[in-house]
Order: C-alpha cells, then structure tokens, then sequence
C-alpha cells in the first residue's frame, strides 16, 4: 500500500481502513474531496462535490469564469476575501486587509515526522506530506503538513505561516486544520463539564448554523476537552460512521463545526483567536499544534480504539510507554495536609504493603509552610516538623518497605505567603497596574521568563535527583486570566520547554499530570505524562460518567483512577466498596484513603481486589476497550486474550427487567466461560432484612450487627455461565434479579449503585 500518493494533480492519503483525498484545482486550490473509507484515487472526480452551474448572489473567483465560486468548493484550508464566505481558517492583517489566498506551490513527502517548533508532537508517522502553498500578493506563504499513522487509522495536520514578504502582519488566528466535510445528518459529541465533573458527553445536531467548543482558561480546561467527534445521526457504539478530532495541546484552544446552506461542514480546530495577536515580522513563521485526525465506518468504539492505539504508540513517551503501571496508595483524601511522618508510614505505607500496592505517594503540604492552600507554593524545602529527616529519609523508609516513592509538587504556581515570593515578587504573574486575581489563593508564575522556569527546573531535579523519586504528580490548581491570547500560547511554550527538559533525560519517572483533576487532560500533557488524575471526584458513580466520557478520546492507560473512602467528599453519596473497585479497575488503579480505618473485612477485600487486578493489570490498562450501549445499565468491557466485563447499576427499580450480557470480538465458533468475581455485601446494607435469615433476631442499628459486619459479609452469588462465542455476541440472559419475593443463593442482588464484574475466558 503506498501511504502518500501524488498523480494528475490528485493527493491520496492511505491508511489501513481510511482514504484522505484532495487536489490541486486549476487555479492551484487544495480542493478537498472525501475523508472516509477506502476509495481509489481515481475516483476523485466521482466523489467531488460538483460545479456546473452558479450559485445565486456568490462572488466568482475569476472575471472568466462563471461558475466557479470558492463559496461552493470544499477546502483544505478556508481563508477569506475571494469569495469562500465560510468560516476562515486563517486571519491575518496587513495594510488593513485579511484577504488571502495560497495557491500550490509545491510539495514534498518525507519519511517519518517533521517535529512542531516549540511543542510537544507525535512521533513515529510512516510519512509526512508538506504542502507549500502561496499567496503571490502579500507574500505570504502557507505550509499545510500531513503525517500518516496507517496502522491506526490517524492522519495528523498542522499549517505553518511564514511572512515571505518585507511587511510586518499581525496574525489573529491560525487554525490546525480545516476539514469540509459534505455529509447528512450529523452529531456532534463534545466533552464537557466543571471541576469534579469533567467530560460528560454532550451531543447537538448539527443544522445550518456554527457550532464551537473552547477553552478560554489557560489551560485544555474541565469545562470542555479538546477532543471531540462527529458521528451521523444513526451512528451508535458499534456501527455507523464517525470522525474524531483532537489537538496535541494544552492551552486556550477552538473548534467550530459550521453547516452552511450547501451543507458543507465546515471542521476546524486550533488554538482560540480570542484575544489572539502575533506580530509576524518579515521572514518570521508562526507553527500552530498538532491536530489528529480519524475515522470509522463501524462505530464510536472502533473510532476510540483508533485514538487509544494512536495514543499509546506515537504519543507516550518514556520507559513507561505500554508498561503496567503500578498500583498506588496517595495521601490526598485521607490525610490532606495535616499529617506526620509516622502516620504516612504507619497508616499508609505499611498497611499499603500488606495489601499489595506497589507505589506510595505523598501529596500536598510536605514543604514549606504549607498547613493549607494559602501558603508555601513555591518553596520546595521539606517541612521538618511533619517529615524529620526530610524527603530523602522519607523516601529511604518507603523503599526499604519495598514500594516506590512518588511525591507531589505545583511548580507552575506560587503563594504570595512563601520564600520564593519574599526573594522573587517578580516571578509572579499578574497585571502589576491592577490588584491581583487569586485562583484557590494562588498566583501562576511568568513561565515566559527564562529565569522562572530554571527556578523550577532546578528546583524538581534536585527533588527526584536527591531524593530517589520514582512517581511525580505534578499539578496545577487554578485558571489563567492570561492578558491575551498570545501570552497564553507563549507560557505553553514555556510549560513544555520545563517538561521537556526535566522528564526526556528522566525516563525512569513515572509523572502523572494533574490539574485539579482533569482541567489539563489532553494529548499535549500526555507527550510528556504517560498519565493523567482523571478527576478529583472518585464517587464511582459520577466517575463512570468521567472515564466513559474520556474513553472516547483517551486509552485506559492513560486514566488515574483511584477507590476513595465511602460517603465520598465531592457528593456525600455512600457507595459500595466493590463498584468503587469496579469503576477504577477500568484504568490505572490507586487508593486514595487512610488504610488505617478500614475495617477487617474491607483490608480482605481490598488485598483481595488488587490481587486481582494485578493478576488482569495488562488486560485492565491496555485492552481493547469497549462502551456498551444495548441496555439500560452502563457497561465497561475490556478485552485482550480475556475479558473483564462489568454491568453499573445507579439507581434500582421495582421488579427489574431481564438483563443480558453482550460481549464483542469473540470467535463465533469457540466456546467461552462466564464468571462473575466473587465479592461480599456489607451487612448493614440490609437493615432490618437482616432477620429474615439471622437465626437469632438481631437489632439492625446495634452493636452487634455493627461488630458484625465488620467481619463477615454476605456472599454475592457466583453465576456461571457457558456460551459459545456468537451467543455472547448476541447476548446471554443473567441470572435473575432480586425481585421482592424471596431469595436463594442464584439471585442477584442488584442495590442502588451496586455493579458486578464478570471474567470471561476461552475454554481450551
Ligand atoms: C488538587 C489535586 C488533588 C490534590 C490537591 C492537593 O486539587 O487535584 O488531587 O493533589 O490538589 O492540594
């Protein structure tokens, strides 16, 4: 298969499963044509939206030609002044004019990538197509680049802008990629939310009209993620056609999906305009982010697998690519900041060690005066009275108990109460002839400032170097009222530059991204951050919402997923300890509680939950995931040579339906076994019930019962079930579910937010 094809004029972009095709019309306009399944290249002319006749009141692009219109004509990058009134992919002033138009020039294919300036990108394309383009008037030259991952289906774009004349220009924006896409009813699904709330999927229709999602917070920002995919409207998990789309960046960014009255759809994602101005001086260019590109004509999961496949190969980055990720205990949820050593050994650490987690993490309030959120950003010097000895005895005790060593920090910001801020106001970033705006009582530091981010540098390598760390997470705790778009963009430059510089030379690390959960998840931390805290809420009900929400873009490997003490902090929900397993099983799995307080039976469970996980860990991270959609309850499978399926329940009803199990990607014809994991009810779940089967009748609110079930619960039936692989496919019947009407050892017990996973295996 040739990846990139150029022949008549025509470019052809081949991928397993997905052809790319544009042409060089005869005014030298990149037309674009199809993006979608395989085609041939001859069949550009066939598959081109035609021109044979004007469309009413447009502007034609030539005095000779009478038909041709750009208004009409499907683009591979849209700009305005010549008749294309779509949204424009570029704007750009000289001379009080934003016309432009970039005609072929040239074009070169190269093996591999050719990596963005200044930002992070992917890497390991089979070939790159670069597409120079002109604009003979006000001399400025547009590059639109094309990199081919044809194994997973992705092709990445981006533009450069180079100003070839001797004007000054300032640019407004300057978009990854432009796609116009000519199809019938489409939805769009976008990801968006609020801190503790992140990517909840959001669908829209699309009618004539332009539909956009940004971030103007600094950051990829939890109110809407940069990825963002656009199905037809009968499209589902399974089948049907969809297009992703994402960015390989972390700051202010856009997308807009415009209908116009041709139904073209016009796709195009970048860093936001909004307050954007560049000043491009002759000979200057301007690169922007990576865009990624995919399609599927069989469904959302497949397209997700494409993402997840992209993301694992050409996007994570160190010794930490496809390796399993290690089981932790962080000291967040249970202790906050007001801790000592001995509890983080004692509590912690060993009890973490007795129930198999492999990695300790010590969270915020460690340095400087840092009791709360007020103080102590900044300074890296450990706090002796919580830690005597310091990190570096901390980290020698919790490696002689045979676990690794992680640690937090929030280099990016800075309290005013700390001694950084004492030595270096200046460091500090704000509007100096206005009051400062707080964001949880800090302010960022100027990452634009090279001495700023030496400080930083210098200050976590000594931390890891000194102090054998093995685990950083590194966060970031509030919004940037950046003074222009502009600005923003440089400080993402500066925040890669510090990642760079201190994470390729570390490969060893394991850095985790934070940013108050996920305010900062997206594909440009993850070129540095093999993963990412998914969300400070760990109430496993609202996580099923977040990890669904994030699986459409992003592989399970990528996940922080962490079982958190019950009624949880972010909802007051109570929740079973099992589903709270269940949910963050579908990830990198972590504690996040004081072990001291669990209760004999729950230290069995969860020593027992994380043998189990350890014994599916590659299955859990690295398998193919799949959403379903065939019932009322949300499920998680995950398959490699095993599957590990889970059915959630939120909340109950009466008489409950007839509910199946429906697996994908099984061998028809091989037979498999079906086995739920085993787990225990508390017994206080059960109230006064619990007399129909005590012997002696008990007082459901005493002592008794409360000691109890502290020891002992009760069994979760075990189902076993034999199908061959085409019925599971079409869906098996579970056992029944309690109905009100009696109960014996085949019933499920459904409870409110209750879940139960199942173990699938070839038998031999
Ligand atoms: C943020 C993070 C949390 C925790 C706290 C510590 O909120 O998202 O996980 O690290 O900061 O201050």
């Amino acid at each position: 298969m040739n990846i990139i094809d150029f022949k008549d004029n025509v470019f052809l972009l081949s991928t397993k499963e997905t052809s790319y095709l544009f042409r060089v019309d005869k005014y030298g306009h990149l037309e674009h044509i199809h993006y979608g399944p395989k085609v041939r290249m001859e069949d550009w002319d066939a598959l081109s939206l035609k021109h044979k006749i004007l469309f009413g009141s447009t502007v034609m692009y030539h005095e000779r030609d009478d038909i041709m219109t750009l208004d009409s004509v499907a683009q591979e990058y849209g700009s305005y002044g010549q008749g294309d009134f779509k949204e424009a992919s570029i704007e750009i002033e000289g001379n009080g004019s934003y016309t432009c138009d970039f005609r072929y020039v040239s074009h070169e294919i190269v093996e591999g990538n050719v990596p963005v300036k200044d930002l992070p990108s992917s890497y390991g394309a089979a070939q790159t197509l670069i597409v120079h383009t002109a604009d003979d008037i006000n001399g400025l030259k547009l590059d639109l680049y094309y990199s081919v991952y044809p194994e997973e289906d992705v092709i990445s774009r981006r533009a450069v802008l180079i100003n070839g004349s001797r004007k000054t220009f300032t640019l407004h924006r300057l978009m990854s990629y432009c796609l116009d896409l000519f199809e019938k009813d489409l939805v769009m699904m976008d990801f968006s939310g609020a801190w503790d709330k992140e990517t909840h999927l959001n669908e829209k229709e699309l009618k004539q009209g332009t539909y956009t999602i940004g971030s103007r917070v600094g950051f990829s920002s939890a109110k809407c993620n940069p990825g963002f995919l656009i199905r037809r409207k009968d499209t589902t998990e399974d089948h049907g056609k969809a297009w992703g789309f994402n960015l390989v960046y972390s700051g202010n960014h856009y997308s807009s999906v415009s209908k116009d009255e041709y139904s073209i759809h016009r796709i195009q994602g970048g860093i936001s305009p909004e307050r954007f101005h560049s000043e491009l001086k002759a000979g200057q260019s301007f690169e922007t982010p990576e865009a990624i590109l995919t399609f599927s004509d069989r469904g959302l999961n497949h397209l997700s697998h494409h993402f997840h496949d992209f993301i694992n190969e050409h996007i994570v980055r160190s010794d930490w690519k496809k390796k399993e990720r290690p089981v932790l205990i962080n000291s967040w949820e249970g202790f906050g900041f007001d801790f000592k050593k001995d509890d983080l050994i004692r509590k912690l650490a060993r009890n973490a060690v007795s129930l198999g987690m492999e990695l300790f993490v010590l969270d915020d309030g460690w340095f400087g005066r840092r009791n709360s959120d007020k103080r102590g950003l900044g300074d890296y010097n450990c706090n002796i009275r919580k830690i005597p000895g310091g990190i570096s005895s901390l980290s020698s005790e919790i490696h002689k108990l045979g676990l690794l060593f992680g640690i937090w920090v929030e280099p990016e910001a800075i309290n005013v109460d700390s001694k950084l801020y004492e030595n270096h106001p200046e460091y500090a970033l704000w509007e100096k002839d206005r009051p400062p705006f707080y964001g949880r009582n800090e302010l960022l530091m100027d990452l634009t400032n090279p001495e700023v981010r030496d400080y930083i540098v210098d200050n976590v390598s000594r931390l890891i170097d000194d102090n054998k760390v093995d685990y950083i997470k590194w966060d970031m705790n509030r919004m940037m009222n950046a003074v222009s778009g502009e600005y923003n963009h440089e400080y993402l430059k500066g925040l890669y530059d510090v990642l760079g510089r201190l994470f390729l030379p570390r490969p060893w690390v394991l850095f985790e991204s934070c940013s108050s959960g996920g305010n900062r998840f997206d594909l440009g931390m993850l070129c540095y951050s093999p993963q990412i805290w998914s969300s400070d809420d760990t109430d496993p009900i609202e996580r099923i919402d977040i990890q669904k929400g994030l699986s459409y873009l992003y592989p399970l490997s990528t996940m922080g997923a962490h079982v958190s003490q019950s009624p949880h902090m972010q909802t007051l929900r109570a929740t079973p300890l099992e589903t709270r397993f269940n949910v963050s099983a579908y990830g990198c799995l972590g504690y996040e509680l004081d072990l001291s307080l669990l209760s004999r039976l729950e230290r069995i469970e969860v020593a027992k939950q994380i043998a189990f996980y350890k014994q599916h860990r590659h299955t859990f991270q690295y398998g193919r995931f799949y959403r379903g959609d065939q019932d009322e309850y949300e499920t998680f499978e995950v398959k490699d040579d095993e599957t590990m399926i889970t059915k959630f329940r939120r909340i109950v009803h009466a008489v409950p339906v007839y509910d199946k199990l429906y697996l994908h990607d099984l061998d028809d014809e091989k037979v498999y076994r079906i086995e739920s994991k085993p787990y225990l009810h508390n017994l206080k779940q059960f109230g006064h019930l619990i007399n129909f089967v005590s012997p002696v009748k008990l007082n459901s609110e005493g002592k008794i019962v409360d000691t109890l079930s502290k020891i002992k619960g009760m069994e979760a039936s075990i189902q076993t079930y034999e199908a061959s692989g085409a019925a599971l496919k079409s869906g098996i019947y579970l056992n029944n579910l309690f109905l009100g009407t009696g109960y014996n050892d085949n019933v499920r017990i459904p409870l409110d937010y209750g879940s139960d996973m199942y173990e699938v295996k070839e038998i031999q």
